[in-house]
């Protein structure tokens, strides 16, 4: 029996996938819910997964902070927009020391919870997992993935990541998590925000017209990733924005998903952190500024 007791911030799509990853290996892990929500009068949720034609239930504890302290595990999960609020509402149920895995996309809140947080043992990852709810609290893995977690240069895997090696997922330790981190950010900001305006599937970016335009970008992104330090992450970076496009061409990106049913969109912790990086290092972001003005209509702003 596992001795350690995950607790997931952020029980939506990617969040449910990890609950039920976790409790299929046996690894014990309760999800933390707002205080006041009104789902906190019952006990437990129960989760349905389909994952390769299967589904498979399972029931999880729900609790707030206040209940589950002390918080030793804690994977997050929200989208990048609520996760500093997110953690902060936890932080007097986080034991010192707390392991804090934040899985959201995007750059920019890495910084802020490594300032405000510095006694947390924070670390970051990056998944490729696919995951969306149907309905309710039935989950679909949409597609396998891999994840990479890292952070703090910690060159060997610590003792607690055994449980992400023991779940039905690719998983792995990195050295250079900002690496990682930096890749998917920037084929994010090549792909989710164009697909967000034209309000088209990943694979209309390979059409001609669109595909000049992701190429601007990509241009412009490895050039800002280059400026800062960021080189390897940004190589060759076209071509793979054009084999991920190429890949999900049926997909409808995050980003229009959310621009479609009027929620907020992880813009800030994409393209505006990007712009800002550009200017800090005097950098031309000339079509990304272009981009970001031209979505400022369809974006909802983060209440
Ligand atoms: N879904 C995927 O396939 C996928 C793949 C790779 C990466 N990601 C990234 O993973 C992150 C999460 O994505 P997602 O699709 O799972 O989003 P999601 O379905 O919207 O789930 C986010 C969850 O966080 C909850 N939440 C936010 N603030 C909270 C708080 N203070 N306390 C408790 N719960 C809180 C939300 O609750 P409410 O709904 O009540 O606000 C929601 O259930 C994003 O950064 C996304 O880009 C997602």
């Amino acid at each position: 029996m596992r001795s350690r007791h995950w607790h997931i911030l952020g029980a939506g799509s990617i969040g449910s996938l990890f609950a039920c990853l976790f409790d299929k290996a046996g690894i014990s892990c309760s999800l933390l819910l707002r205080d006041g929500d009104p789902a906190l009068t019952q006990t437990t949720r129960r989760i349905q997964l389909r994952a390769g034609g299967l589904t498979s239930e399972h029931s999880f504890p729900v609790t707030s902070g206040a209940h589950a302290a002390p918080i030793h595990y804690l994977l997050v999960c929200t989208k990048a927009y609520d996760l500093v609020d997110g953690l902060a509402g936890l932080q007097p149920w986080l034991a010192p020391n707390a392991v804090v895995v934040l899985l959201a996309n995007g750059l920019g809140y890495q910084q802020t919870v490594a300032a405000r947080w510095p006694q947390l043992a924070v670390f970051s990852g990056s998944t490729t997992e696919g995951a969306f709810r149907e309905a309710g609290q039935r989950v679909l893995r949409a597609g396998r993935g891999t994840t990479w977690i890292g952070g703090r240069g910690t060159r060997d895997a610590p003792d607690w990541f055994s449980d992400w090696e023991a779940i039905d997922a690719r998983c792995g330790w990195t050295e250079d998590i900002d690496t990682v981190l930096w890749r998917k950010f920037a084929i994010n900001c090549a792909i989710n925000p164009l697909t967000a305006l034209h309000r088209c599937r990943n694979g209309a970016l390979a059409e001609p017209g669109l595909a000049d335009e992701v190429r601007a970008l990509c241009l412009e992104i490895a050039a800002i990733g280059q400026a800062a330090g960021q080189g390897e992450a940004v190589a060759g970076l076209y071509r793979s924005v054009m084999e991920v496009v190429a890949a999900t061409a049926d997909n409808r990106s995050s980003m229009l998903q959310d621009v479609l049913a009027g929620r907020p969109t992880e813009i800030g912790f994409l393209t505006s952190f990007l712009v800002a990086t550009a200017d800090a290092q005097g950098i031309d972001a000339t079509h990304n500024k272009a981009l970001l003005a031209a979505l400022q209509p369809a974006i909802h702003p983060v209440s």
